[in-house]
């Protein structure tokens, strides 16, 4: 009866990592969106770890009194007065913590800071959201191996697609578990590489996708808000649940491609 109870427990990962395939992809777009999904029913925070220039901020339409780029500068502990100041309540229903808008403020973080700033959310929120952008530094390395969840973010064009198959060697390279990526292909347009083709190339399953919708993305960021919220019968706002479903959901085995049988191979 135990051993029952156990198996028909949710997987829930604590801290999701967003890793976008290339800039521009959509990682931001996603990862506040499944935020604001999240945040029915966990308390979470959406942390901006693009520290490259990270645009939350701008997105979220967030003015906070602080940023992550002063909490990283701090020395030695990170307390949470310290995180209470630079963290703002979206009305999408989650904390959000930004990179400086003023670009000359951004900091560049070592991998013990980093490992720290994760764990000190940890401490406060039930999820920890990060927005890693599409760079690999050492802030993106570390959040992906501290992460219980990376999701890959890429659209399904060529050039996103043979960046997912770099990041899937890398991962593997970092030794990390098969269980832990979900790839969320986004935008999914209609002319593009079919979803048969990612999968056979790639070798991994398709958790989710997010169907282009221009009209809505433009609106939710003209007013800083999200589609779950703004505009909850619109086609991000479905397929941003799916994503969020997907990532909840069972894992799915990663296979690391051999090098060679794609058609579009360079
Ligand atoms: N499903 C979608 N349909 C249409 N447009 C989208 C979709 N998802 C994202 N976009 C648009 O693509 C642009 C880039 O999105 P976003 O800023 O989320 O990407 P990013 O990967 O975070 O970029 P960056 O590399 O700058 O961090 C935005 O204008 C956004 O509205
Ligand atoms: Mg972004």
């Amino acid at each position: 009866m135990t051993d029952l109870v156990a198996d028909t427990q949710p997987h829930t990962a604590r801290t999701i990592a967003f890793l976008g395939a290339k800039g521009g992809a959509g990682t931001s777009t996603v990862a506040m969106n499944v935020a604001s999904v999240a945040a029915s029913s966990s308390s979470v925070c959406l942390a901006d770890f693009d520290f490259s220039r990270g645009d939350l901020a701008n997105m979220l339409d967030l003015h906070p009194p602080g940023n992550i780029a002063q909490l990283m500068n701090l020395s030695g502990h990170i307390d949470d007065n310290a995180i209470q100041g630079a963290v703002l309540r979206h009305l999408g229903g989650f904390d959000a913590i930004c990179q400086p808008r003023a670009l000359e403020m951004l900091a560049a973080p070592d991998g013990e800071r980093v490992q720290h700033m994760i764990a000190r959310l940890r401490d406060t929120w039930d999820r920890v959201l990060l927005d890693l952008g599409s760079r690999v530094d050492v802030a993106s390395l570390t959040s992906v191996v501290e992460a219980d969840r990376v999701v890959i973010v890429a659209g399904n064009r060529v050039g996103d697609l043979h960046n997912v198959q770099r990041i899937l060697r890398l991962l593997d390279v970092l030794d990390q578990p098969e269980d832990k990526v979900r790839l969320v292909i986004c935008p999914f347009r209609d002319r593009e590489v079919s979803l048969a083709e990612v999968e056979t190339h790639l070798s991994l399953p398709v958790a989710a996708i997010v169907r282009e919708d221009h009209p809505t993305c433009r609106e939710t960021e003209l007013h800083g808000r999200l589609a779950t919220d703004l505009l909850p019968d619109s086609r991000l706002a479905h397929d941003v649940k799916r994503v969020w479903d997907a990532i909840e959901g069972d894992p799915v085995p990663l296979v690391v491609p051999a090098r060679g049988p794609w058609p579009w191979s360079r």
